[in-house]
């Protein structure tokens, strides 16, 4: 059977530290001990919707090295269907990650073989692609093989649903392809010089929406999320929780908003689960370690 989501995009491993503080310039501080978790948005994404009882598989490349066999084990736990997972020689993705004393993180991707993705691999995975009802896209892996895929997914009539993160510049034709565009409010003030992250979100995504995108959706963490179509906006609330770890909650919100498009849900329908999922992912340190699997009860 065909899946519900199709994930492009990159896996990494996480390394985490926990810090009091971070370090400035030329100094040194401790922190905890090493965690090496799985992670990259890509494979964050696929895992989500897998746990919450999706058809997800994943196009994605890891390394021959041990980090590989970590993330492909994870994706597979979760029951991602990791035929079309590539193997480089090489080094796989690594996340360099500080935890600080508000649960915030700061990361540093080192992309490894996920800068080795190509359109070719996309082209040599159309089958799958194209048979998917949403196809997810982030921009952790060379931006012409996300262009490729989009197209590919869009050509066979799939849903794209496109992450700005981490933001970059992209072309206008690509902007045009994602229903919806998934930015949080630092996202959206980079693709809209003039404006600041900290303005009204109905200001961001009525001028997102200018950009072409069929539909946006601006993350915002604790509040919520604000959906823009043509139509108008709407707001979104997310649970109040209190937060241990907010890597990879954004991920977790695409996935589950992934997931009930791909099961007919219109955009506000999907976003109010994908907040709940989203919250349920800041409850325990890690990315993918925190995820709820489907039946868990989720904050409301
Ligand atoms: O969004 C969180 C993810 O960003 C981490 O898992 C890390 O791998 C980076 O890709």
């Amino acid at each position: 059977m065909a899946h519900e989501v199709v994930v492009v995009g990159s896996v990494n491993a996480d390394l985490v530290v926990r810090v009091d503080r971070r370090p400035g310039p030329g100094e040194t501080v401790l922190g905890s001990d090493l965690a090496t978790l799985p992670g990259g948005k890509g494979a964050n994404q696929a895992v989500a919707a897998g746990r919450l009882g999706g058809r997800v598989a994943i196009l994605a490349r890891t390394g021959d090295d041990g980090h590989g066999t970590l993330l492909r084990g994870a994706l597979d736990a979760a029951g991602v269907d990791v035929s079309r997972l590539l193997v480089s020689e090489g080094p796989s993705g690594v996340a360099l990650i500080t935890v600080g004393p508000d649960s915030d993180n700061s990361i540093i991707v080192s992309p490894g073989a996920n800068g080795r993705l190509t359109e070719h691999d996309v082209l040599a995975a159309r089958d799958v692609i194209g048979a998917a009802k949403v196809v997810s896209l982030q921009l952790e892996i060379p931006q012409p093989t996300v262009v490729c895929a989009a197209r590919a997914a869009a050509d066979a009539g799939a849903r794209v649903v496109l992450n700005l993160s981490p933001a970059v510049a992209v072309p206008s034709d690509l902007l045009a392809l994602a229903d919806p565009l998934v930015v949080n409010e630092h996202e959206a003030a980079f693709l809209l010089p003039g404006r600041e992250a900290s303005d009204e979100p109905e200001t961001l995504a009525t001028a997102l929406l200018e950009l072409g995108p069929k539909s946006v959706v601006i993350t915002r963490g604790p509040d919520g999320a604000l959906v823009g179509t043509p139509d108008g906006t709407a707001s979104v609330p997310s649970p109040r929780v209190e937060p241990v770890d907010t890597t990879g909650a954004g991920d977790a919100f695409t996935a589950a908003l992934c997931l009930r498009l791909a099961r007919g849900d219109d955009l506000e329908t999907a976003a109010r689960f994908a907040a709940r999922v989203g919250a349920a992912a800041v409850l325990g340190e890690g990315a993918q370690s925190s995820y709820p699997a489907e039946g868990d009860e989720l904050p409301s």
